[in-house]
This record gives C-alpha cells, structure tokens and sequence, in this order.
C-alpha cells in the first residue's frame, strides 16, 4: 500500500487522493505530524505500507518523516538524500556544478565584507536569497552599493543564524518568463511558463501559468538537473539567458495544481504511478 504523507491538505493533495483513487492504487493518507516516530517500532498508521509518497508542507517536517520512513525499511519518493540537496539552494548549486549542468553565476559568502566586495566586483543588479526557503520570500535584487550596504546590515542585525550564509546570484534578465518542467524519474512530463511583469515570478506570488512547450534541449536539461540532485519527483526551474537555459533551482515537494489544466498532463497520476512502481522495485 501507498502511503501519502501530508501535513496539510492544499488543492494539491486533493488531486493525488482523487487520481489514486481513480487509478485503483490502494493508498492510505498519513497525517505526518500525527505520526511517533519511534526508532525499531513501527506505528499502526503505517500498517501494510509498502511506500511513501513525501507532501509535506514543512520541509523539515517532510525530511524528518522520510529519514524515519528508511529506518523502517519503506522507500519514500523522494529519498531523503535527495530532499536535503533541493532543500538547501547552495547544496542545490554545488550538486548541479558536479554535474556541469550549466546555472547563473553562483556564489556563497559567510562575511558582510567578503559580501560587498564580491558585488561590487560583479557589479549591479545582484541577487541574494536565503539558502533555505521558497515561494520567493526573502529574495533582494540589489541594484547598487547603497542597498548592499543596508541589505547586508539588516541580514547581520536582525537575520538570525539563517542568515549568516549569503548566497549570491547574478541577475539574469529574463523574457519576462521563467520555464518549470516537472521530472518523474528519468521523463520530463510537463513544462509551464510562469509569466510576470515583476522579476520574481512564482505562481505564489502572482506569476501566470502557461503550458511550455518540450523540447528535445528542454527536456534533456532537466532530466540531467533532476540527476544531479539524485533524482525522483522535481520540478526544474530554468531562465532563458544570453548564455541559453539556465537551472536556477530544484523543487522536491512541487505543487501542481495549475499546471494540470494548464498542459493536459495528468502530473498527480504520473506521480501517483512512479512512486507505485519504486514499491515494486
Ligand atoms: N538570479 C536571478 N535572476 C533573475 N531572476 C531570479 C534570479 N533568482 C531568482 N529569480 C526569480 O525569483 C524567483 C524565485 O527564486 P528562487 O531561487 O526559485 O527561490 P524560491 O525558492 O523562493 O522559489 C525565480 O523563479 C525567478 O523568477
Ligand atoms: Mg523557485
């Protein structure tokens, strides 16, 4: 039996339980934080589970179930491994910089000095995102030293522990568009532009979502990028650049419920059949 991990029940999750449900895999929906996770038991919640399927809300919620989950011997989509690289924006960078899959210039400073004169010698706009963190919170497009200066103090003062790691982007300029392609195993299935007028363009922030057409280029990058990361269930991030597509990052819990209509593919049955199959093996 399937197990769906969630934590909180969005539009998302909705739709895996009415396509497996469709599709006759036999599933259990298992409320994650309802779960002790007791190291050599196992709980009644996961009675007959053969696999899991990971969709937690809560990345450290999500990681923590999925590391328990192989204690116990069940194969959880995805791997923990692979949800600590897509967690992390710098072990995201480093893994796709193994695998020479190309990305904006990229780096990661630990002091404010180092910081600013790492700017400077790049030059504006610069962008620097937490390490940890999605739905483009936290994200600053600095277009001079001035706004460096107060970005870096306001990090240093009022940041936390979080945000002692600086991370560090050129600014790519985009066609108004970024391009998502959704990676089941070793396939890309779909791909949306996520359209905006303003520089951050997620869907949770307003971006608009329209079916992108998959190239044999398109595809072939995200396969690779969903390799580096160790593979799975993602959604790769690209910008189309100067330089020709870029990865920007890489999603292990990725939502989908604008991109069904959007392209005509059904994501959650896909989804819903590979983790199946890993149950299998
Ligand atoms: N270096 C960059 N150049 C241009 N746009 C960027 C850059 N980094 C991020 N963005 C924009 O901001 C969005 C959110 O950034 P991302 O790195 O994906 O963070 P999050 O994890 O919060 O989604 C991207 O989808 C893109 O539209
Ligand atoms: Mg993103």
């Amino acid at each position: 039996m399937l197990a769906i991990l969630y934590d909180r029940i969005r539009p998302d999750e909705k739709m895996l339980f009415e396509r497996a449900e469709a599709l006759g895999i036999p599933y259990k929906k298992v409320y994650a934080p309802a779960l002790p996770m007791v190291l050599g038991e196992r709980p009644e919640a996961l009675e007959g589970v053969t696999v899991a399927l990971e969709r937690c809300v809560s990345q450290s919620r999500g990681l923590a179930v999925a590391r328990y989950l192989t204690a116990l011997g069940i194969p959880v989509v995805n791997r923990p491994e692979v949800m600590e690289t897509c967690g992390d924006k710098w072990a995201t960078s480093v893994a796709l910089a193994r695998a020479g899959v190309p990305q904006p210039r990229t780096a990661l400073l630990t002091d404010t000095e180092e910081a600013l004169k790492l700017m400077e010698a790049w030059g504006y706009p610069v962008v620097l995102k937490p390490v940890i963190g999605s739905w483009g919170r936290l994200l600053a497009k600095i277009t001079d030293r001035e706004a460096a200066e107060a970005i870096l103090e306001h990090k240093e003062v009022l940041g936390g522990f979080q945000h002692q790691l600086l991370y560090l982007q050129e600014y790519v300029r985009k066609p108004g568009r970024d391009i998502r392609v959704f990676v089941v195993g070793d396939r890309a299935i779909a791909a949306i532009y996520r359209k905006s007028p303003h520089w951050i363009t997620n869907t949770a922030r307003g971006g608009q979502a329209e079916n992108c057409p998959l190239t044999e280029e398109l595809a072939g990058l995200a396969v690779r990028a969903a390799e580096a990361v160790g593979g799975g269930v993602v959604a790769i991030d690209l910008f189309e650049s100067e330089r020709g597509l870029l990865v920007n990052e890489v999603n292990h819990t990725m939502e989908f419920k604008n991109s069904v209509h959007t392209t005509g593919v059904d994501i959650p049955g896909e989804i819903l059949r590979y983790a199946w199959e890993v149950a299998r093996g």
